[in-house]
């Protein structure tokens, strides 16, 4: 087969339109970096993000290096995270309860963007389930008292 420049520019087309049906560290890397660089541009989540991370590339890189470890550790159960996200996100200045779809939303978007539906699905189940005790650690306490309605 002549591999002209037309032939080349398709193949690299259709390389990228190719749907991951496995995960792996190079796949959590990609969903990883494509949904912190959507988050990053949202006007309510990408302030929050800011003012707790920074905003060069440089101090974005622990967090993450943190967050491939942790979709590592939840989906392919390497238990490379060590760390305490209840109390992280505890200690974020309050935030609206509602910002948690919209972050579901997102990554739920980037998954869809790289993988097969039945991917798409494990780490939205994952994500969704992760929201909920988030949420529940963060805005309820176990007295039944409720402070979702307050934000920073
Ligand atoms: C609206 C929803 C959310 C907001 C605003 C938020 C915000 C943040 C921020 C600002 C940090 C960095 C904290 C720091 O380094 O000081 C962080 C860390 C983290 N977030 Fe979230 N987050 C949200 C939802 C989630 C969800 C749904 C998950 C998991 C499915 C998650 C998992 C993590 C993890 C694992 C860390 C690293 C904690 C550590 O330092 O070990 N977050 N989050």
């Amino acid at each position: 087969m002549i591999n002209n420049g037309k032939q080349a520019s398709n193949n690299k087309s259709s390389i990228s339109m190719i749907k991951h049906d496995y995960i792996d560290d190079q796949t959590i890397k990609l969903l990883i970096d494509g949904f912190y660089s959507k988050l990053r541009q949202e006007p309510v989540l990408g302030a929050i993000f800011e003012k707790a991370i920074g905003t060069s590339d440089s101090d974005w890189q622990p967090h993450l290096e943190k967050m491939y470890d942790f979709w590592s550790s939840i989906m392919l159960s390497t238990g490379r995270y060590r760390g305490t996200p209840m109390q992280k996100h505890q200690e974020l200045p309050r935030f609206q309860i509602e910002l948690f779809d919209r972050w579901l939303y997102l990554f739920k978007e980037t998954a869809q963007e790289l993988h097969t539906d039945d991917i798409v699905a494990q780490y939205s189940e994952k994500s969704s389930r992760i929201a909920e005790s988030l949420k529940l650690s963060i805005y309820f306490k176990p007295n039944g008292t409720s402070h979702a309605n307050s934000s920073q």
